[in-house]
């Protein structure tokens, strides 16, 4: 029987699980996993957040995956612009593109180019020491700082920035982050959903986060949590917003501390404008009702004084070359993962890049596994030209790409546990690609 020879682009959740996918089909494979990084893992390292360690544990998993001897793991290597789809495909028989969805969407309001606005997904990457974040500088002299969307990312950037120190010193946030973080001036983050609390994007276990914070409050209004009859009608039929709202009366109901800071939640405002001249000064919103669960514009309108706005109203994927792409819905276009209209045969693709940017670490799993199937039963169109991996990492560092192997990627996970030992955390990550590659020998 031939060995289906199949290259992976991106070591996130999505592509990993691929692996899986294709142990369980019990047909003889050699996989090959590019990441554009030198480290796996996607956003289980780069964007779950430091704190919720437990979750990270997923790593354990994947490195199994990784682990199998018919796969390899070559990072450091972009898809795209190291190595074309096409040529890619010269030394395999079938592609699986992975590669999440790496960008935010826009929030275009007047107002959105004013210093002081950023997107979450900048934060986030910064905090968690993703290379391509970890040198952004921030300005947290802010006492008051508005976040656009409410669902679990934006609820991740609230609690990092309530945490104190001590909270912090217990996650894998690289030290310079939590110094930045812990002697920040916020006091006020004000969490604003467009919708009402039945529709809230976040789920109850995030939000009940919020009210374990050490030295922070969360601030509800009642009256928003007065529900309209459609809005009980809808809770009825929802189990998820059942949960949220037993959470959101249980903190709104919560005795009121002294804290250093206060996490206020508001429904029904959208965003209008970022006030400001030469830096954001207030956020401007307008109220909401709902019509048919869609927020329509009311005549009421209000300001939030802050200098800090960070939009988390979702992520979005970028477009690989060669491939053709959903600029709307910032998709690969697809059949149950087989690319549509391809003008390179037998790629795949699965994850966020398939299906948009939602759903958590195990939803990719379903995903990957519809894909290899797809793949499976479409059989081997073309068959590698060139079946040699060797030869492939030739032509690349010949390209001068370092590719960072298995056992790099190993090296540079004990120099970070090593690290983080003495630290008494999990790790130290590596924050800058200097940095990782000055882990490896030559
Ligand atoms: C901030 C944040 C926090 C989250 N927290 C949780 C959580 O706590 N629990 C949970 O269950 N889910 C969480 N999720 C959801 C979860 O992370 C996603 O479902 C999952 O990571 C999507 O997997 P993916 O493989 O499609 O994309 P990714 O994880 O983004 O992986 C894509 C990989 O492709 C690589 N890549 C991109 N372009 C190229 C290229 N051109 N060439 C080579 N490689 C490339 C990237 O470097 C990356 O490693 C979170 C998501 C976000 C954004
Ligand atoms: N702990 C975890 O399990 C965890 C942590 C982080 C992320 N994740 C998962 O990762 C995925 C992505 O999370 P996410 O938070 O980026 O996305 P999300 O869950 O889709 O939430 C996006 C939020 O942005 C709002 N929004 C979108 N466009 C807007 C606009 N123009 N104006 C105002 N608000 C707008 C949405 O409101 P509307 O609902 O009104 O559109 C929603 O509140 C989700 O599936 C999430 O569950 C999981």
């Amino acid at each position: 029987m031939t060995v289906w020879r199949i290259a992976i682009v991106g070591a996130g959740p999505a592509g990993l699980y691929c692996i899986d996918a294709m142990k369980k089909r019990g047909i003889p494979f050699q996989i090959d996993v590019f990441d554009r990084l030198p480290t796996p893992y996607g956003l289980l390292r780069g964007g779950v957040a430091p704190d919720h360690q437990k979750m990270k544990r997923l790593e354990s998993f994947y490195e199994k995956l990784l682990a199998d001897e018919r796969v390899n793991f070559y990072g450091n290597v972009v898809v795209g612009t190291d190595i074309s789809m096409q040529t890619l495909k010269n030394y395999y028989d079938s592609i699986v593109v992975a590669c999440g969805a790496e960008s935010d969407k826009p929030l275009v309001i007047p107002g959105h180019d004013l210093p002081g606005h950023y997107a979450a997904t900048q934060l986030v990457g910064w905090y968690n020491g993703h290379p391509d974040y970890s040198e952004l500088k921030w300005d947290f002299s802010a006492e008051s700082v508005v976040i656009i969307g409410q669902g679990n990312v934006a609820i991740d950037v609230a609690r990092l920035l309530a945490k104190t120190r001590s909270e912090l010193a217990q996650s894998d946030m690289p030290e310079p982050m939590i110094d930045a973080l812990a002697t920040s001036a916020i006091r006020d983050i004000h969490l604003v959903g467009r919708r009402g609390p039945v529709q809230a994007a976040f789920t109850h276990m995030e939000l009940q986060e919020l009210g374990e914070l050490a030295d922070c409050q969360v601030v509800i209004k009642p009256d928003d949590l007065k529900l309209s009859a459609a809005c009980q009608a809808e809770l009825a039929d929802n189990r998820k917003a059942q949960k949220n709202i037993a959470v959101l009366e249980a903190l709104a109901a919560a005795p009121v501390r002294e804290t250093k800071t206060r996490i206020h939640i508001h429904f029904f405002k959208n965003p209008r404008e970022l006030v400001g001249t030469d830096a954001v000064t207030a956020f401007g919103w307008t109220q909401t009702q709902l019509v048919d669960g869609r927020a329509v514009l009311t005549d009421i309108q209000g300001e939030i004084p802050c200098s800090m706005v960070f939009r988390s109203v979702g992520y979005r994927g970028v477009p690989v070359p060669q491939l053709p792409f959903d600029a709307s819905r910032g998709v690969i276009p697809n059949t149950a993962g087989r690319v549509d209209e391809a003008s390179v045969p037998g790629v795949y693709v699965t994850g966020w890049i398939k299906r948009g940017p939602t759903g958590v670490l195990g939803s990719n799993k379903p995903d990957s596994e519809e894909t290899i199937g797809t793949m499976v039963d479409d059989g081997i169109q073309e068959p590698a030209v060139i079946p040699d991996t060797q030869h492939l990492v030739s032509v690349l560092e010949a390209k001068g790409v370092r590719v960072v192997t298995e056992s790099d990627w190993y090296a540079i996970k004990a120099a970070e546990e090593a690290a983080g030992q003495v630290l008494n955390k999990p790790r130290e990550k590596k924050i800058t690609r200097a940095d990782l590659l000055d882990c490896l020998s030559s």
